[in-house]
Protein backbone atom coordinates (compact mmCIF):
# COMPACT_ATOMS: atom_id res chain seq x y z
CA UNK A 1 0.00 0.00 0.00
CA UNK A 2 0.99 3.56 -1.23
CA UNK A 3 2.00 5.79 2.20
CA UNK A 4 1.37 8.86 0.41
CA UNK A 5 -1.46 10.39 -1.39
CA UNK A 6 -1.35 11.06 -5.14
CA UNK A 7 0.56 14.36 -6.55
CA UNK A 8 -2.09 16.89 -8.03
CA UNK A 9 -0.40 17.42 -11.49
CA UNK A 10 -3.36 19.17 -13.72
CA UNK A 11 -1.77 21.97 -15.41
CA UNK A 12 -3.91 25.02 -14.23
CA UNK A 13 -5.54 25.41 -18.19
CA UNK A 14 -6.90 21.61 -17.35
CA UNK A 15 -9.23 22.66 -14.40
CA UNK A 16 -12.82 23.13 -15.23
CA UNK A 17 -13.59 26.17 -12.99
CA UNK A 18 -16.82 25.92 -11.60
CA UNK A 19 -19.31 28.82 -12.03
CA UNK A 20 -18.46 32.62 -10.43
CA UNK A 21 -19.70 32.57 -7.26
CA UNK A 22 -22.65 35.12 -6.32
CA UNK A 23 -20.99 36.18 -3.41
CA UNK A 24 -19.87 39.96 -2.75
CA UNK A 25 -16.98 38.83 -0.84
CA UNK A 26 -15.55 42.53 -0.61
CA UNK A 27 -18.42 43.98 0.62
CA UNK A 28 -18.89 40.44 2.98
CA UNK A 29 -15.01 41.03 4.17
CA UNK A 30 -15.71 44.33 5.62
CA UNK A 31 -17.92 42.57 8.47
CA UNK A 32 -14.47 41.51 9.88
CA UNK A 33 -12.60 43.71 11.74
CA UNK A 34 -9.54 41.22 12.17
CA UNK A 35 -9.28 41.10 8.37
CA UNK A 36 -8.40 44.89 8.10
CA UNK A 37 -5.08 44.96 9.35
CA UNK A 38 -1.65 44.32 8.21
CA UNK A 39 0.27 41.68 10.19
CA UNK A 40 3.77 42.99 8.83
CA UNK A 41 4.55 46.66 7.62
CA UNK A 42 3.21 46.23 4.07
CA UNK A 43 1.45 43.09 4.23
CA UNK A 44 -2.02 42.85 4.70
CA UNK A 45 -3.26 39.52 6.51
CA UNK A 46 -4.15 37.10 4.14
CA UNK A 47 -6.05 34.54 6.84
CA UNK A 48 -6.13 31.10 5.53
CA UNK A 49 -6.53 29.36 9.12
CA UNK A 50 -10.06 29.18 9.42
CA UNK A 51 -10.55 25.28 9.62
CA UNK A 52 -8.47 25.82 13.01
CA UNK A 53 -10.93 29.09 13.71
CA UNK A 54 -12.34 31.42 11.83
CA UNK A 55 -12.15 35.21 12.02
CA UNK A 56 -15.44 36.82 13.67
CA UNK A 57 -18.16 39.62 11.78
CA UNK A 58 -18.59 42.91 13.94
CA UNK A 59 -22.90 41.27 14.10
CA UNK A 60 -20.94 38.67 16.55
CA UNK A 61 -18.95 40.88 18.25
CA UNK A 62 -21.46 43.76 18.32
CA UNK A 63 -24.65 41.22 19.53
CA UNK A 64 -22.22 39.54 22.19
CA UNK A 65 -21.20 43.00 23.63
CA UNK A 66 -24.38 44.20 23.58
CA UNK A 67 -26.29 41.67 25.23
CA UNK A 68 -23.51 42.11 28.23
CA UNK A 69 -23.78 45.90 28.22
CA UNK A 70 -27.83 45.18 28.60
CA UNK A 71 -29.39 42.09 29.24
CA UNK A 72 -26.47 40.27 31.05
CA UNK A 73 -27.88 38.19 33.82
CA UNK A 74 -27.43 34.37 34.94
CA UNK A 75 -30.50 32.52 33.25
CA UNK A 76 -32.84 29.94 34.51
CA UNK A 77 -32.80 31.21 38.36
CA UNK A 78 -34.19 34.73 38.77
CA UNK A 79 -37.59 36.22 38.58
CA UNK A 80 -35.94 39.38 38.07
CA UNK A 81 -36.26 41.13 34.71
CA UNK A 82 -32.42 41.15 33.26
CA UNK A 83 -32.69 37.19 34.04
CA UNK A 84 -35.44 36.65 32.52
CA UNK A 85 -34.18 38.36 29.40
CA UNK A 86 -30.84 36.70 29.65
CA UNK A 87 -32.86 32.97 29.98
CA UNK A 88 -35.30 33.82 26.86
CA UNK A 89 -32.22 35.06 24.43
CA UNK A 90 -30.11 32.30 26.03
CA UNK A 91 -32.87 29.51 24.91
CA UNK A 92 -33.97 32.01 21.79
CA UNK A 93 -30.24 31.09 20.45
CA UNK A 94 -31.26 27.57 21.10
CA UNK A 95 -33.93 27.90 19.26
CA UNK A 96 -31.72 29.76 16.47
CA UNK A 97 -29.10 26.51 16.50
CA UNK A 98 -32.43 23.69 16.61
CA UNK A 99 -33.48 25.84 13.39
CA UNK A 100 -30.06 25.60 11.66
CA UNK A 101 -30.18 21.84 11.84
CA UNK A 102 -33.66 21.29 11.61
CA UNK A 103 -33.52 19.50 14.93
CA UNK A 104 -36.22 19.72 17.82
CA UNK A 105 -35.13 22.11 20.53
CA UNK A 106 -35.05 19.26 23.40
CA UNK A 107 -32.59 17.87 20.93
CA UNK A 108 -29.97 21.06 21.47
CA UNK A 109 -27.32 20.23 24.47
CA UNK A 110 -24.98 23.30 24.76
CA UNK A 111 -21.73 22.34 25.28
CA UNK A 112 -17.75 23.84 25.76
CA UNK A 113 -16.89 22.41 22.15
CA UNK A 114 -17.49 19.64 19.97
CA UNK A 115 -14.60 17.84 21.91
CA UNK A 116 -16.59 18.03 24.86
CA UNK A 117 -20.27 16.96 23.10
CA UNK A 118 -17.87 14.26 22.03
CA UNK A 119 -16.72 13.05 25.52
CA UNK A 120 -20.37 13.78 26.56
CA UNK A 121 -21.76 10.94 24.57
CA UNK A 122 -19.08 8.48 24.98
CA UNK A 123 -19.05 9.24 29.34
CA UNK A 124 -22.50 9.01 29.25
CA UNK A 125 -24.06 6.93 26.29
CA UNK A 126 -21.02 4.45 25.79
CA UNK A 127 -20.52 4.55 29.63
CA UNK A 128 -24.04 2.60 29.37
CA UNK A 129 -24.67 0.94 26.08
CA UNK A 130 -20.57 -0.12 25.20
CA UNK A 131 -19.74 -3.03 27.25
CA UNK A 132 -16.91 -6.04 26.83
CA UNK A 133 -17.98 -7.73 23.83
CA UNK A 134 -18.99 -4.60 22.14
CA UNK A 135 -17.71 -2.56 19.29
CA UNK A 136 -18.41 0.42 17.57
CA UNK A 137 -16.29 2.03 14.20
CA UNK A 138 -14.85 5.11 13.74
CA UNK A 139 -12.10 6.07 10.34
CA UNK A 140 -8.43 6.49 9.91
CA UNK A 141 -9.20 10.37 9.23
CA UNK A 142 -10.94 10.99 12.60
CA UNK A 143 -9.57 14.35 14.54
CA UNK A 144 -8.01 13.39 17.98
CA UNK A 145 -11.58 14.51 19.72
CA UNK A 146 -13.25 11.64 17.53
CA UNK A 147 -11.09 9.48 18.87
CA UNK A 148 -9.37 9.61 22.14
CA UNK A 149 -13.17 9.94 23.92
CA UNK A 150 -13.67 7.07 23.08
CA UNK A 151 -10.28 5.31 24.15
CA UNK A 152 -10.88 6.66 27.47
CA UNK A 153 -14.40 4.86 27.16
CA UNK A 154 -13.09 1.77 26.31
CA UNK A 155 -10.70 1.58 28.72
CA UNK A 156 -13.23 1.33 31.15
CA UNK A 157 -15.74 -0.50 29.42
CA UNK A 158 -13.54 -2.79 27.39
CA UNK A 159 -15.15 -2.37 24.38
CA UNK A 160 -13.41 -2.66 20.98
CA UNK A 161 -12.75 0.21 18.88
CA UNK A 162 -12.52 -0.72 14.75
CA UNK A 163 -11.09 1.64 12.50
CA UNK A 164 -12.21 2.28 8.61
CA UNK A 165 -8.99 2.41 6.51
CA UNK A 166 -9.26 5.19 3.53
CA UNK A 167 -8.19 5.85 0.26
CA UNK A 168 -4.78 7.47 -1.05
CA UNK A 169 -7.20 10.50 -2.57
CA UNK A 170 -8.24 10.60 1.18
CA UNK A 171 -11.35 8.98 0.08
CA UNK A 172 -13.06 6.46 2.76
CA UNK A 173 -12.74 2.96 1.97
CA UNK A 174 -16.47 2.42 2.23
CA UNK A 175 -15.41 -1.37 1.46
CA UNK A 176 -13.40 -1.64 4.51
CA UNK A 177 -15.84 0.52 6.63
CA UNK A 178 -19.10 -1.93 5.25
CA UNK A 179 -16.75 -5.19 6.40
CA UNK A 180 -15.95 -3.27 9.93
CA UNK A 181 -19.63 -2.06 10.62
CA UNK A 182 -21.23 -5.70 11.31
CA UNK A 183 -21.51 -6.28 15.06
CA UNK A 184 -20.84 -2.17 15.92
CA UNK A 185 -23.28 -0.59 17.93
CA UNK A 186 -21.87 3.22 17.42
CA UNK A 187 -20.37 4.33 14.23
CA UNK A 188 -18.52 7.68 14.87
CA UNK A 189 -17.62 9.77 11.45
CA UNK A 190 -16.21 13.37 10.52
CA UNK A 191 -18.31 14.63 8.12
CA UNK A 192 -15.25 16.51 6.54
CA UNK A 193 -12.04 16.00 7.18
CA UNK A 194 -10.42 18.76 9.20
CA UNK A 195 -7.03 17.79 7.29
CA UNK A 196 -7.81 16.98 4.06
CA UNK A 197 -11.35 18.61 3.29
CA UNK A 198 -13.08 15.06 2.24
CA UNK A 199 -16.60 14.46 2.71
CA UNK A 200 -17.47 11.62 3.99
CA UNK A 201 -20.79 9.51 2.27
CA UNK A 202 -22.10 10.17 6.05
CA UNK A 203 -25.65 9.86 4.26
CA UNK A 204 -24.92 5.89 3.04
CA UNK A 205 -23.12 5.48 6.09
CA UNK A 206 -26.13 6.26 8.18
CA UNK A 207 -28.81 4.45 6.30
CA UNK A 208 -26.35 1.05 6.47
CA UNK A 209 -25.25 1.07 10.39
CA UNK A 210 -28.57 2.19 11.32
CA UNK A 211 -30.08 -1.11 9.37
CA UNK A 212 -27.66 -3.09 11.87
CA UNK A 213 -29.05 -1.40 14.99
CA UNK A 214 -25.86 1.17 15.21
CA UNK A 215 -26.40 4.83 16.82
CA UNK A 216 -24.44 6.92 14.67
CA UNK A 217 -22.15 10.21 15.70
CA UNK A 218 -21.26 13.00 13.00
CA UNK A 219 -19.11 14.84 13.80
CA UNK A 220 -20.00 18.00 11.22
CA UNK A 221 -17.54 20.36 12.94
CA UNK A 222 -15.73 21.61 9.72
CA UNK A 223 -19.19 20.67 7.28
CA UNK A 224 -21.38 23.32 8.98
CA UNK A 225 -19.38 25.80 7.69
CA UNK A 226 -19.33 24.65 4.48
CA UNK A 227 -22.80 22.90 3.90
CA UNK A 228 -26.83 23.42 4.87
CA UNK A 229 -27.39 20.38 8.05
CA UNK A 230 -30.22 18.93 8.61
CA UNK A 231 -30.88 16.02 11.08
CA UNK A 232 -33.80 15.27 10.28
CA UNK A 233 -33.23 14.47 6.68
CA UNK A 234 -30.08 12.59 7.82
CA UNK A 235 -31.71 10.58 10.79
CA UNK A 236 -28.64 10.92 12.33
CA UNK A 237 -28.75 10.33 15.85
CA UNK A 238 -25.82 12.41 17.02
CA UNK A 239 -24.32 15.54 15.74
CA UNK A 240 -21.21 17.86 17.19
CA UNK A 241 -20.59 21.01 16.17
CA UNK A 242 -18.94 24.05 17.64
CA UNK A 243 -19.13 28.09 17.56
CA UNK A 244 -15.66 29.30 16.45
CA UNK A 245 -15.36 27.78 13.37
CA UNK A 246 -18.48 28.89 12.63
CA UNK A 247 -17.66 32.73 12.69
CA UNK A 248 -18.77 32.25 15.93
CA UNK A 249 -17.16 32.81 19.74
CA UNK A 250 -15.05 30.09 20.96
CA UNK A 251 -16.46 28.32 24.56
CA UNK A 252 -19.75 27.31 22.78
CA UNK A 253 -20.32 23.97 21.22
CA UNK A 254 -23.47 22.11 20.23
CA UNK A 255 -24.82 18.35 20.62
CA UNK A 256 -27.57 17.58 18.86
CA UNK A 257 -29.21 13.93 19.90
CA UNK A 258 -32.57 12.73 19.29
CA UNK A 259 -34.59 13.35 22.00
CA UNK A 260 -35.52 9.78 23.40
CA UNK A 261 -32.02 8.96 23.45
CA UNK A 262 -30.84 11.86 25.17
CA UNK A 263 -33.65 11.83 27.91
CA UNK A 264 -32.18 7.97 28.50
CA UNK A 265 -28.73 8.97 29.13
CA UNK A 266 -27.16 9.79 32.43
CA UNK A 267 -26.18 12.92 33.39
CA UNK A 268 -22.47 13.65 32.00
CA UNK A 269 -21.93 16.40 34.81
CA UNK A 270 -23.61 17.10 38.21
CA UNK A 271 -23.89 20.61 39.38
CA UNK A 272 -27.04 23.30 39.23
CA UNK A 273 -29.67 23.55 36.68
CA UNK A 274 -29.83 20.19 35.92
CA UNK A 275 -31.66 18.79 38.55
CA UNK A 276 -35.38 18.43 39.71
CA UNK A 277 -34.15 17.42 43.66
CA UNK A 278 -31.49 17.07 45.67
CA UNK A 279 -31.45 15.29 49.44
CA UNK A 280 -28.81 14.13 50.83
CA UNK A 281 -29.81 10.36 50.11
CA UNK A 282 -29.94 10.95 46.38
CA UNK A 283 -30.65 13.46 43.22
CA UNK A 284 -33.10 13.62 40.25
CA UNK A 285 -32.08 15.04 36.84
CA UNK A 286 -34.12 17.21 34.71
CA UNK A 287 -35.02 16.42 31.18
CA UNK A 288 -32.78 17.01 27.62
CA UNK A 289 -30.86 19.23 27.20
CA UNK A 290 -30.98 20.35 30.49
CA UNK A 291 -29.79 17.63 32.20
CA UNK A 292 -26.47 18.05 30.43
CA UNK A 293 -25.84 21.47 30.99
CA UNK A 294 -24.69 21.41 34.54
CA UNK A 295 -24.02 24.94 36.40
CA UNK A 296 -23.75 28.25 35.02
CA UNK A 297 -23.22 27.28 31.00
CA UNK A 298 -21.78 29.82 27.78
CA UNK A 299 -24.71 32.35 27.95
CA UNK A 300 -22.77 35.02 26.22
CA UNK A 301 -21.44 32.67 23.60
CA UNK A 302 -24.85 31.01 23.09
CA UNK A 303 -25.90 34.95 22.10
CA UNK A 304 -22.68 34.87 19.72
CA UNK A 305 -23.42 31.98 18.20
CA UNK A 306 -26.87 32.47 17.55
CA UNK A 307 -25.43 35.28 15.81
CA UNK A 308 -23.24 33.85 13.94
CA UNK A 309 -25.71 31.95 12.40
CA UNK A 310 -28.17 34.66 11.09
CA UNK A 311 -24.72 36.15 9.74
CA UNK A 312 -23.70 32.76 8.09
CA UNK A 313 -28.02 32.32 6.65
CA UNK A 314 -27.97 35.93 5.68
CA UNK A 315 -25.14 35.80 3.47
CA UNK A 316 -26.32 31.94 2.56
CA UNK A 317 -24.32 28.60 2.69
CA UNK A 318 -24.58 27.83 -0.37
CA UNK A 319 -23.18 30.79 -2.46
CA UNK A 320 -20.20 30.75 0.48
CA UNK A 321 -19.63 26.99 -0.59
CA UNK A 322 -19.69 28.12 -4.66
CA UNK A 323 -17.33 30.94 -4.16
CA UNK A 324 -15.46 28.51 -1.39
CA UNK A 325 -15.13 25.80 -4.44
CA UNK A 326 -14.10 27.87 -7.06
CA UNK A 327 -11.27 29.63 -4.31
CA UNK A 328 -10.30 25.74 -3.59
CA UNK A 329 -9.97 25.04 -7.62
CA UNK A 330 -7.67 27.98 -8.10
CA UNK A 331 -5.51 27.20 -5.34
CA UNK A 332 -5.38 23.56 -6.30
CA UNK A 333 -4.70 24.34 -9.90
CA UNK A 334 -1.68 27.35 -9.09
CA UNK A 335 -0.38 25.02 -6.47
CA UNK A 336 -0.20 21.94 -8.63
CA UNK A 337 2.25 24.07 -10.84
CA UNK A 338 4.83 24.19 -8.14
CA UNK A 339 7.75 21.27 -8.10
CA UNK A 340 7.88 19.23 -5.67
CA UNK A 341 4.77 20.55 -3.65
CA UNK A 342 2.40 17.37 -3.23
CA UNK A 343 -1.05 18.00 -2.34
CA UNK A 344 -2.65 15.52 0.47
CA UNK A 345 -6.30 14.48 0.22
CA UNK A 346 -7.86 15.33 -3.98
CA UNK A 347 -10.91 13.09 -3.37
CA UNK A 348 -14.13 14.28 -5.20
CA UNK A 349 -15.94 16.78 -3.32
CA UNK A 350 -14.01 17.67 -1.15
CA UNK A 351 -14.19 21.32 0.87
CA UNK A 352 -11.64 23.93 0.32
CA UNK A 353 -9.12 22.89 2.77
CA UNK A 354 -5.81 22.35 1.29
CA UNK A 355 -3.17 20.13 3.04
CA UNK A 356 0.14 19.95 1.17
CA UNK A 357 4.02 19.25 1.83
CA UNK A 358 7.03 20.46 -0.15
CA UNK A 359 10.49 18.40 -1.21
CA UNK A 360 12.84 19.69 1.28
CA UNK A 361 11.32 22.29 3.55
CA UNK A 362 9.71 21.25 6.87
CA UNK A 363 6.25 22.45 6.88
CA UNK A 364 7.04 24.91 10.05
CA UNK A 365 9.45 27.01 7.78
CA UNK A 366 7.05 26.86 5.34
CA UNK A 367 4.85 28.21 7.74
CA UNK A 368 7.15 30.92 8.93
CA UNK A 369 8.12 32.09 5.50
CA UNK A 370 3.96 32.55 4.62
CA UNK A 371 3.55 34.09 7.93
CA UNK A 372 6.56 36.86 7.28
CA UNK A 373 4.31 37.52 3.72
CA UNK A 374 0.76 37.83 6.20
CA UNK A 375 -0.18 34.80 5.28
CA UNK A 376 -1.58 32.90 7.82
CA UNK A 377 -1.71 28.93 7.58
CA UNK A 378 -1.57 25.65 10.39
CA UNK A 379 1.31 23.71 10.20
CA UNK A 380 1.93 20.04 12.05
CA UNK A 381 -0.58 16.85 12.63
CA UNK A 382 -3.68 19.30 13.05
CA UNK A 383 -4.74 17.10 15.78
CA UNK A 384 -4.90 14.14 13.58
CA UNK A 385 -1.81 12.10 14.31
CA UNK A 386 -3.15 8.75 13.20
CA UNK A 387 -4.23 10.22 9.91
CA UNK A 388 -0.41 11.69 9.86
CA UNK A 389 0.94 7.87 9.82
CA UNK A 390 -1.34 6.81 7.68
CA UNK A 391 0.18 9.30 5.10
CA UNK A 392 3.40 8.62 5.30
CA UNK A 393 4.39 12.41 6.91
CA UNK A 394 4.77 14.25 9.81
CA UNK A 395 3.35 17.15 9.55
CA UNK A 396 1.64 19.23 6.70
CA UNK A 397 1.37 22.80 6.04
CA UNK A 398 -2.96 23.58 5.74
CA UNK A 399 -4.16 26.44 4.16
CA UNK A 400 -8.13 26.44 4.90
CA UNK A 401 -10.34 28.54 3.12
CA UNK A 402 -13.57 30.47 4.24
CA UNK A 403 -16.26 32.65 2.94
CA UNK A 404 -13.70 35.62 3.60
CA UNK A 405 -10.87 34.48 1.24
CA UNK A 406 -10.64 36.67 -2.10
CA UNK A 407 -8.95 34.61 -5.78
CA UNK A 408 -6.54 37.27 -5.12
CA UNK A 409 -5.91 35.43 -1.84
CA UNK A 410 -5.43 32.06 -3.58
CA UNK A 411 -3.16 33.46 -5.87
CA UNK A 412 -0.86 35.24 -3.31
CA UNK A 413 -0.62 31.77 -1.39
CA UNK A 414 0.50 29.91 -4.80
CA UNK A 415 3.33 32.94 -5.36
CA UNK A 416 4.52 33.13 -1.75
CA UNK A 417 4.64 29.39 -2.03
CA UNK A 418 6.83 29.69 -5.44
CA UNK A 419 9.07 31.99 -3.64
CA UNK A 420 9.24 29.30 -0.58
CA UNK A 421 9.82 26.58 -3.09
CA UNK A 422 13.24 28.09 -4.89
CA UNK A 423 14.62 28.85 -1.78
CA UNK A 424 14.46 24.82 -0.75
CA UNK A 425 13.81 23.29 -4.41
N1 LIG B 1 -9.30 21.17 15.12
C1 LIG B 1 -8.67 22.37 14.73
C2 LIG B 1 -7.91 22.24 13.44
O1 LIG B 1 -8.22 21.41 12.63
C3 LIG B 1 -7.89 23.01 15.79
O2 LIG B 1 -7.03 23.02 13.21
Amino acid sequence: MSTTLSLVQQPAAEFIAPPPSRLDVERLRQDFPGLQQEVYPGKPLVFLDSAASAQKPRQVIDAMADFMRQDYANVHRGVHALSQRSSEAYEQARARVAGFLNAPENGIVFTRSTTEAINLVAQSWAGENLNAGDAMLITELEHHANIVPWQLAAQRSGFEIRIARIHDDGSLDIEDWRRKLPGCKLVAMAQVSNVLGTRLPVETCIAEAQAVGARVLLDATQAAVHEPLDVAALGVDFLTLTGHKLYGPTGIGVLYGKPEILDAMPPYQGGGDMIETVTFSGSTYRAAPYRFEAGTPAIVEAVGLAAAIDWLEGWGLEPIAAHEAELLSVAQARLAEIPGLTIHGTAPGKVAVLSFTLKGAHPHDIGTILDREGIAVRVGQHCAEPLMNRLGVSATVRASFAAYNTLAEAEALATALTKVQEIFG
